[in-house]
């Protein structure tokens, strides 16, 4: 059904879902209005596709098909995945500019963690084809597709979503259109909750990361997981969790409020609870959080 797909922004997300849809033989646009980024995109494509060859799930001839398939641009043409940054009126605005500029049977599908779908369909005169395609990061790992009905989405573009997530070798999940969806409605208040331990001086970064991490068999701690997140986007979600529901149980933490504000974002910025040095795999603790 699918053959072409522009993804918004290449950033954690849009590298990968641009990868997994090349991977899979689609046409892709990657679009980002920062040239760097797009640059920075396509180098750790080609990384991510070198350790899959090194792992012998695709070879170097299916890597190169792939890069063939993939052009990036600076400009929004038309698009069924979105990827930039999790702004409500950013995502508004790019919806309004996609729907203006898209084909009229083009699904409009937003990656977006936690932005309502029926708000963003509001904004487009085909809000039956818009619909929440939530990728999982690292997008070429990861299997899962989080699947979010607007109000208005029409049967037929959920059916074409799932098809096209099944296609892409990941399994799709249905969900409806409520603030944090499933994933991040369950995640976001254990993140926050770890936040607030470490902020109240509970236990350090390391002693909260390892107890979920063999207490409950998580493959990673919360504090690192929202490290790779990104703590920017864990801010947004949590407030359009308060927001959406009332509740004062998702109020951000101050702490994470504090670092955003700081521009400690995590793993993309360098430094979140932990410091990403380029090229060390050691887990370090950031010094603001030594004990
Ligand atoms: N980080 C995660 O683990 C994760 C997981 C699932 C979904 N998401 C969602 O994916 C989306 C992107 O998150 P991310 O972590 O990749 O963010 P990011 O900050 O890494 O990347 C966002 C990109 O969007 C670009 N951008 C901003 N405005 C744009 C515009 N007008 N046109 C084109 N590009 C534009 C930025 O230059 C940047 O490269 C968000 O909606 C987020 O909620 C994130």
């Amino acid at each position: 059904m699918f053959q072409n797909i522009t993804v918004i922004g290449a950033g954690t997300m849009g590298n990968g879902i641009a990868h997994v849809f090349a991977q899979y033989g689609f046409i892709v646009a990657l679009a980002d209005v920062n040239a760097t980024q797009l640059e920075k995109a396509i180098a750790t494509i080609n990384k991510n596709f070198d350790r899959q060859i090194s792992k012998g799930i695709i070879t170097e001839e299916q890597k190169q098909t792939a890069l063939h398939h993939l052009t990036t641009f600076t400009d929004i043409a038309a698009a069924v995945a979105n990827a930039a940054t999790e702004n409500i009126d950013l995502k508004l605005k790019i919806f309004q500019q996609l729907d203006a500029a898209a084909p009229p049977n083009a699904v409009l599908a937003s990656n977006t963690s936690s932005i309502s779908i029926t708000k963003i369909a509001s904004v487009t005169k085909r809000p039956q084809q818009v619909i929440g395609m939530h990728f999982m990061n690292p997008v070429p790992v990861m299997k899962l597709v989080e699947i979010i009905n607007g109000y208005s989405t029409s049967k037929n573009i959920t059916d074409a979503i799932i098809e096209l997530s099944k296609h892409l070798n990941k399994i799709p999940c249905v969900v409806n259109d409520y603030p944090g969806f499933i994933a991040n409605k369950i995640l976001m208040p254990m993140i926050n909750e770890a936040i607030y331990s470490l902020y109240e001086g509970m236990a350090g970064v390391e002693e909260i990361d390892t107890i979920m991490k063999l207490g409950m068999a998580h493959p990673m701690g919360p504090l690192q997981l929202a490290d790779f997140i990104g703590l920017d986007v864990c801010l947004s979600i949590l407030n359009v969790l308060h927001q959406g529901f009332g509740n004062p149980k998702y109020a951000p933490c101050p702490l994470l409020v504090n670092m955003v504000t700081a521009g400690k974002l995590g793993a993309k910025s360098g430094e979140g609870f932990y410091l990403y040095q380029a090229g060390s795999k050691d887990l370090a603790v950031s010094n603001q959080f030594k004990r």
